[in-house]
């Protein structure tokens, strides 16, 4: 017996479709099934258990590393691909070395991100905060933020976003 012979009975769908979406939408299979219904139970039965997910997220960083012969510290779990690309993208300090070089065969939100990271954006300079009221005559010690009417008033040209 072939191990996709072992495992194609936990994936209900492929009793009465030939499912070829493995990309953007797998095959829902029963554990996941469970896992998900599980996790809606304990929403409407307890509220948020933020440690019992954050603890699951951590047995599947463990299963994750244990398949791919890693340290789990090396695994980040996140919600989608694109997402996991997004954060190692924007982290990246490309220096000297800024071509990423990538086919147009890539899926289009990978292509995107990368797209993304090229456009120079000038940020004005960060203004303490300081505490508004809901107009700026009437402050209120409990809400920080920036006065709209200061903000304009000292907006910085270059804070435009540059197509240079
Ligand atoms: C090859 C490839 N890369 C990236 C992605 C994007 O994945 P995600 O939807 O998890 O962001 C997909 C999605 O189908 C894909 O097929």
């Amino acid at each position: 017996m072939t191990l996709g012979e072992t495992i194609r009975y936990r994936f209900p769908v492929f009793e009465h479709r030939t499912y070829l979406n493995s990309c953007s939408q797998g095959a829902l299979s029963d554990a996941v099934r469970a896992a998900y219904e599980s996790y809606l139970g304990t929403l409407e039965a307890e509220g948020s258990l933020w440690g019992e997910w954050v603890d699951r997220t951590e047995q599947l960083r463990r299963a994750y590393a244990q398949l791919l012969h890693a340290a789990p510290d090396s695994i980040a779990v996140t919600t989608s691909a694109s997402a996991g690309v997004a954060s190692i993208a924007s982290a990246l300090d490309f220096g000297e070395r800024n071509t990423v070089v990538t086919t147009d065969l890539e899926f289009p939100t990978i292509g995107q991100i990368w797209h993304a990271q090229e456009t120079p954006w000038r940020t004005s300079r960060a203004r303490p905060a300081r505490p508004v009221g809901r107009d700026d005559r009437r402050p209120n010690r409990d809400r920080i933020g920036h006065p709209l009417s200061a903000t304009a008033t000292e907006a910085d040209p270059t804070s435009q976003r540059s197509h240079s």
